[in-house]
């Protein structure tokens, strides 16, 4: 029985890591002992009762919270997730927290667990190798839980020869059919009904505007070290993704996309243990289309900055900031490229004689979050303005 500690367990993907473990397989071989969230103290209670659980950490401390509850250890504050992680030392940590706070998590549980599963992509997206480079040094196995990462971990399992290309599908997102020009003043409510996967709010506006792929080109190109990527719309994402090899043949991931799935094989690799739908490939069609960079610009962005972790670290941390003012009704859809692209120059000029350079420590790496958040919240007040001054023209 190997123990598991899930970062995040109180998220989409936390929650279907849970229903995983309730499925039977994963019943008798897997021993949930932690978990953290960000201020969702009744999910914790309800695991702490449920699953006799070690520790916990939650980072908001609005609640006056014990320093332990029925013999489980709670860790509160800003260091709280990494503490009930070091705590716990569970084989496998399946980090599923969202945003750039999941660097911090991924590096403790490479500290304590064999095997990391994971989930949070600005663990890579932010520090480039240094995670990974952490990860080999200490001999622990990082096992890609995004559905197009998994799928091309799986396509590589056996393959002596690296392919030539990735290919990594999305679906379009939310507002995909709708005209360019309406773009601007779509509202948030709209953007967070995906066509397709059901997930947290930021990945859901991040799907509409591809950032989220973007990201996902960044993280395939660290944990595959391939440069050649190109991205495909598969409208019903039941292709995860595709590699393609020197001789043309292309060898594509197919399945239902339900996040279980790759959660499910993290957890039980090298077997596949989770028993799942089965659907027919005669009442399928498979169908790819070009991506359309006059609509997701972010992502033509992101081929840009490729390869340049300060960058890309700007890249994350802007989008973040502005999918927070877009989801508060504060700036437009179309401005979070503006934030995003107006955030990476000003980045790039600051940090122009190190950008070449590796991350050497999760200092650096904070370093240039945090200065890309001050840059992108200059941005937003500058839009604000410029759209105050609109209104009185
Ligand atoms: N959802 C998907 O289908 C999917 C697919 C592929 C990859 N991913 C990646 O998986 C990660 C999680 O995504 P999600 O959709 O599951 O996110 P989500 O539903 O928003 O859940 C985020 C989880 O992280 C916790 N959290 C948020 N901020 C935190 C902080 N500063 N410190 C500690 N914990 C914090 C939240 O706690 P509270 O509940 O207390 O706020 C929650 O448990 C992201 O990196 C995403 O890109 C997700």
């Amino acid at each position: 029985m190997k123990t598991l500690f899930i970062a995040g367990v109180s998220g989409s993907i936390g929650k279907q890591t849970l229903d995983v473990l309730n499925s039977q397989w994963f019943k008798e071989n897997f021993r949930l002992i932690g978990g953290s969230v960000y201020s969702n103290w009744n999910d914790l209670e309800n695991l702490i009762d449920t699953y006799h659980l070690q520790a916990v950490g939650i980072v908001d401390d609005l609640y006056d919270l014990p320093e332990s509850y029925k013999e489980c250890r709670i860790f509160k504050g800003l260091d709280a997730v990494e503490n009930a992680i070091k705590y716990c030392e569970a084989d496998i940590s399946l980090i599923a927290t969202s945003g750039f706070s999941g660097v911090k998590h991924t590096l403790s549980s490479i500290d304590v667990s064999d095997r990391i599963c994971l989930a949070n992509k600005e663990s890579i997206v932010c520090g480039g190798n240094f995670v990974l480079n952490y990860a080999k040094k200490l001999g622990k196995i990082i096992i890609p839980i995004d559905s197009e990462h998994s799928a091309i971990f799986q396509l590589l399992l056996g393959e002596v020869t690296r392919p030539e290309k990735i290919i990594l599908t999305a679906s379009g997102g939310s507002v995909r059919d709708l005209p360019l020009e309406k773009l601007e003043s779509v509202t948030p409510s709209v953007v967070l009904k995906h066509p397709v996967w059901e997930m947290g709010q930021r990945i859901t506006v991040d799907s509409a505007t591809m950032v989220n792929k973007g990201l996902e080109v960044f993280e395939a190109y660290y944990l595959f070290g391939i440069e050649n990527i190109e991205v495909l719309i598969n409208r019903d994402s039941h292709v995860h993704s595709i590699v393609q090899f020197c001789d043309g043949v292309f060898k594509m991931h197919f399945g239902i996309p339900n996040m279980k799935v790759p959660i499910a094989f993290s957890l039980s690799y090298p077997e596949r243990r989770y028993d799942f739908n089965k659907p027919s490939l005669a009442d399928m069609k498979i169908e790819f289309e070009k991506v359309d960079y006059n609509r997701y610009p972010s992502l033509k962005l992101a081929f840009d900055i490729l390869g340049n972790p300060i960058l890309q670290n700007a890249f994350n941390a802007a989008d973040e900031v502005a999918v927070e003012n877009f989801l508060r009704g504060e700036i437009k859809f179309t401005d979070i490229y503006e934030v995003i692209y107006k955030t990476v120059n000003e980045v790039e000029k600051m940090f122009s004689p190190s950008i070449s350079l590796e991350f050497r420590s999760l200092d650096e790496i904070i370093k240039v979050d945090k200065h890309s958040r001050k840059v992108a919240k200059k941005v937003i007040s500058e839009i604000n303005k410029n759209n105050k001054m609109d209104q009185y023209k």
